[in-house]
């Protein structure tokens, strides 16, 4: 038995202004995507903003249904979207926000790393996944790789 251990990198931001201006404004316009958010069942509003290799940024929020599984991940919504569009989808930006309207933590699914993961196959390079953790705190993934090391593939 040989015991492995994966390193995971990512680059930590404090402060909004400490982050590059491309990337502030996608996380900017991830929260006015929470604006989007249909979620009466769980109240956890989930707004996403893809940055595309022309510069336009295409903006989702989590839809619910009535019938849980149903419902979409921010995440996904805009993903698909992004990809009626084109296969060169460069970064996208997640923000979180409480039943409380407070901006909270959280990461993308396992769901939606794999879809991430053929965003990546279609546009041939590492997708940028930038995570809003506070208002003040961001945390930024060169690629799915970081938080899905074993995604699945044939
Ligand atoms: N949600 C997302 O939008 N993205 C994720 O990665 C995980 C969860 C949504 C789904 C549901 O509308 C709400 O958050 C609570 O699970």
């Amino acid at each position: 038995m040989i015991e492995k251990e994966i390193n995971i990198q990512f680059k930590e931001y404090l402060g909004i202004t400490s982050l590059e201006e491309d990337d502030r404004l996608l996380i900017l316009e991830a929260r006015k995507a929470i604006e989007g958010s249909y979620s009466p069942y769980s109240k956890f509003k989930v707004g996403s903003a893809i940055r595309i290799e022309t510069g336009e940024i295409i903006l989702g929020a989590n839809q619910e249904n009535i019938a849980y599984p149903s419902g979409l991940c921010a995440e996904r919504v805009v993903l698909f979207y992004a990809g009626t569009k084109t296969d060169n989808v460069e970064s996208i930006a997640i923000a979180c926000q409480n039943e409380k309207g407070e901006w909270v933590e959280s990461y993308p699914c396992g769901a939606c790393l794999q879809v991430m993961l053929e965003t990546e196959k279609r546009a041939n390079k590492k997708l940028r996944i930038i995570v809003q953790i506070s208002s003040e705190h961001f945390n930024i993934f060169e690629g799915v790789n970081s938080l899905l090391p074993f995604g699945f593939s044939f």
